[in-house]
C-alpha cells in the first residue's frame, strides 16, 4: 500500500452530465475567499461560482455592476487556492465581455489563466448567445445564465421574477435554447416561476442549475451569505437560511469586547512567559544602565 493518499480528483462536465442523466440533483454554492472555498469543499458540493454577487455580499456595492475584472479576479485566485475537488466557475463581470468576442475572449482568457477557472459564466441572451458561441469555439466552457440577470436587472424592472407570462416565458426559454445551440455546457436559470422551468428543462442536453426556478432543475445554486445568514441585506424570496452566522459571529465579537474591556481577556494561558531567571536578569540590566 502507498504511504501517500491519492490525490482528490477535480470533477469534471462529464461528471455533470452523468448525474443529469441518472437524476442526482448537482449542487453549487458561491464562494469569494479562501475559508469559504475549503467550508464548501468540505461539505462536499459539486461546482462553486465566484459570482459577481460578491460585489454586494462582500465588497459592499449596492449591486453587482460596479465591480471590477481585477477584484473579481483576486476573489477568484482566492477560492481557486482552497478548492480541489468541485468545479470551479468564473463570472464575468457587467463591461467585461458585452461589447464584442474580442473583449469576452480576452476577458475570458484571463480568468482561466491568471486564476485558473474551470468555466466562464456570462448573463442574458441577446447578443450575448453570439459571445458565449465565440468563447465554445475557442475551446472554452461556457455557463450561460438567464430569467433574473442582475448585472441588467434595471432593463428588466428591478429584481423581480421574470417570465410571469406565457410570453414573457417563451422570452425566457429561447434564450435558454440558442445559449444551448452556442456550445454552452451548463445553464443557470434565476428567478423565473416553476412552470417556466418544468417547461424549459425536457427541452435540454444540458445540466440546467435553479436559483429561485422551482425543482425541475438539474441541481440548484445559492449565494453563500445567504444561505448561511452572513449578508445583512434583506434575503430574496426563494433565500432558505441554512444558519445564523452573522448573529454568531456577532455574539462572539461581543463577548471578545466584553472581556478586553473586563480584563478578563486575555489570562494569562494566552501569553508567553520568559523563562526562568531571564526576567530578573532583565530587571537588574534595566538598573545599571
Ligand atoms: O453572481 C452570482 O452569485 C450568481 C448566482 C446567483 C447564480 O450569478
Amino acid at each position: 500500500m502507498s504511504a501517500h493518499a491519492a490525490p482528490t480528483k477535480r470533477l469534471t462536465l462529464r461528471d455533470l452530465a452523468v448525474k443529469k442523466d441518472s437524476g442526482e440533483p448537482i449542487v453549487m454554492v458561491t464562494a469569494y475567499d479562501f475559508p469559504s472555498a475549503q467550508i464548501v469543499e468540505e461539505a462536499g458540493v459539486d461546482m462553486v461560482l465566484v459570482g459577481d454577487s460578491a460585489a454586494m455580499t462582500v465588497l459592499g456595492y449596492d449591486s453587482t455592476v460596479p465591480v471590477t475584472i481585477d477584484e473579481m479576479l483576486m476573489l477568484t485566485k482566492a477560492v481557486r487556492r482552497g478548492l480541489t475537488k468541485p468545479l470551479l466557475v468564473g463570472d464575468l463581470p457587467f463591461g467585461s465581455y458585452e461589447a464584442s468576442d474580442a473583449l469576452a475572449l480576452a476577458t475570458a482568457q484571463r480568468f482561466i489563466k491568471e486564476a485558473g477557472v474551470d468555466l466562464i459564466k456570462i448573463e442574458r441572451g441577446g447578443t450575448t448567445v453570439d459571445r458565449a458561441r465565440a468563447l465554445v469555439n475557442a475551446g472554452i466552457p461556457v455557463v450561460g445564465h438567464v430569467g433574473l440577470t442582475p448585472q441588467t436587472a434595471t432593463s428588466l424592472g428591478g429584481y423581480r421574477a421574470q417570465g410571469r407570462t406565457a410570453d414573457a416565458a417563451l422570452a425566457v426559454i429561447d434564450d435558454a435554447l440558442a445559449l444551448q445551440d452556442a456550445g454552452v455546457s451548463l445553464l443557470v436559470i434565476e428567478a423565473v416561476p416553476s412552470e417556466v422551468t418544468a417547461a424549459l428543462a425536457p427541452l435540454l442536453r444540458i445540466p440546467l442549475i435553479g436559483i429561485g426556478a422551482g425543482s425541475d432543475a438539474d441541481g440548484q445554486v445559492l449565494v453563500f451569505h445567504d444561505l448561511l445568514g452572513i449578508y445583512a441585506g434583506g434575503a430574496a424570496k426563494f433565500v432558505k437560511r441554512y444558519a445564523d452566522v452573522r448573529g454568531v459571529s456577532v455574539t462572539g465579537v461581543q463577548a471578545y469586547a466584553d472581556e478586553v474591556r473586563s480584563g478578563a481577556y486575555p489570562a494569562p494561558e494566552h501569553g508567553y512567559r520568559m523563562p526562568e531567571g531571564e526576567a530578573a536578569r532583565l530587571q537588574e540590566l534595566l538598573a545599571g544602565r
